[in-house]
């Protein structure tokens, strides 16, 4: 049996909804886009979205309009995605890591006050794998520190920690419409702010600092448009807006039997001593974006290999951003400087996870990482998920 590590979940209806826009006149940012701003706005509870192509476009300019700049620091964790670090060096800032809680590979919050500087002016946490972070406690240091938050909320559009959503307490949150994510348009991104200067800056930001976009220009009498401040070319288009419309409309759906799957997985490797799950702590629910699994690090890439030999699409998220080469030769970073990190990174394997996979599917997943993970003959010492 073959089963695909992801399977995008595109419908007629949005194909349609393409088409629709392929068949009008304006194909770049305009009223669909708009559309589905306020769409997104009315799902997360928030007041402001702006669509761009990307979550790191929308990370880069998040940062951009909450000021930061060269000689800044922003802390954020390890275990990520390269995105929401690489964010932070475009804009001239340095990252500055802080290690992860164990149970959930969250930024640790009470490892950030010792890490905060006269040059800190964000925090930017990253909602892992769907499970946010704890942004009360994130934004009650930051208020005391005066810093920015910006949330990296590419897994976790449909999450919810004790009644916070991303977007109500950072002062933006940024999602991905990436090929693989909950809802998709193959590239794209937004950002959600409750703050509307903050929303005005990120419209100009994502159009080369312009002060007219093109649908105002073109639908009245011709206006000479002014470049306010330098900004990038991030902006959303009218056919990936199309695309995701309909797929918000279905996100609790999906995200339903994402739920059930991840249950079926947890059921079924609670007891395994071979494998530790993240935690999915009591309070909070997960957006299930990525389902992984920590083995053993000595043995974790030859089951891999053994995976993807009995047809299991597996991905690794993430191997810790510190160890890799760029952010070891740009900044003198080290193995053991983030170990809990270090060892998620080492040990994670991320198994199929979306709407489309049957119950027949899942079965054959479970089975063969079971035999697996047997096989290797390695118990792990920490099967409770903690250190
Ligand atoms: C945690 C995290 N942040 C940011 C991104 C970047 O998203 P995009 O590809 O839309 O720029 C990703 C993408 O996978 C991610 O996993």
């Amino acid at each position: 049996m073959k089963v695909e590590f992801y399977r995008h979940n595109i419908s007629q209806k949005d194909i349609d909804n393409a088409v629709g826009v392929l068949n009008s006149l304006f194909l770049t940012t305009g009223e669909v886009v708009n559309e589905f701003e306020d769409k997104f706005s009315r799902y997360l509870g928030c007041r402001h979205t702006v669509g761009v192509n990307s979550c790191t476009a929308a990370l880069h300019l998040s940062l951009l309009a909450c000021g930061i700049g060269p000689g800044d620091e922003v802390i954020t964790t390890p275990m990520t995605f390269i995105s929401s670090a690489n964010s932070i060096i475009y804009t001239g800032a340095t990252p500055v890591f802080v290690d992860v809680e164990p149970e959930t590979g969250n930024i640790n919050a009470d490892f950030i006050e010792s890490t905060i500087t006269s040059k800190t002016k964000a925090i930017l946490p990253v909602h892992l794998y769907g499970q946010m972070s704890d942004m009360r406690k994130i934004r009650e240091i930051a208020d005391k520190h005066h810093l920015a938050v910006i949330e990296d909320a590419a897994h976790a559009i449909e999450a919810l920690r004790n009644g916070v959503r991303p977007g109500q307490l950072g002062d933006a949150a940024c999602f991905s419409f990436y090929a693989t994510k909950n809802i998709t348009s193959g590239e794209g991104g937004a950002v959600s702010t409750n703050n509307e200067e903050i929303a005005e800056k990120l419209k100009k930001l994502r159009l080369h600092g312009m002060s007219k976009a093109a649908a105002e220009r073109y639908s009245k009498r011709y206006e000479h448009w002014d470049m306010e401040m330098l900004g990038w070319k991030y902006n959303m288009s009218n056919i990936q807006a199309a695309l995701l419309l309909d797929q918000i409309e279905n996100i609790d759906r999906n995200w339903k039997r994402r739920e059930s799957i991840c249950r079926m997985y947890e059921d079924a490797f609670m007891s395994n001593p071979h494998i530790c799950l993240p935690k999915v702590l009591p309070s909070s629910k997960s957006a299930r974006h990525l389902f992984t699994i920590q083995v053993h690090p000595a043995k974790r890439d030859e089951m891999l290999r053994q995976l993807q030999e009995k047809g299991i699409g597996v991905a690794v998220n993430f191997r810790a951003i510190h160890l890799l080469t760029f952010y070891r030769q740009t900044f003198g970073y080290q193995r053991g400087m983030y170990p809990i990190a270090e060892r998620i990174g080492d040990g994670a394997i991320t198994l199929p996870l979306y709407p489309k996979l049957s119950d027949e599917e899942v079965r054959y997943v479970i089975k063969v990482v079971k035999d697996v993970t047997t096989s290797s003959g390695n118990v792990l010492g920490y099967h409770d998920g903690r250190a």
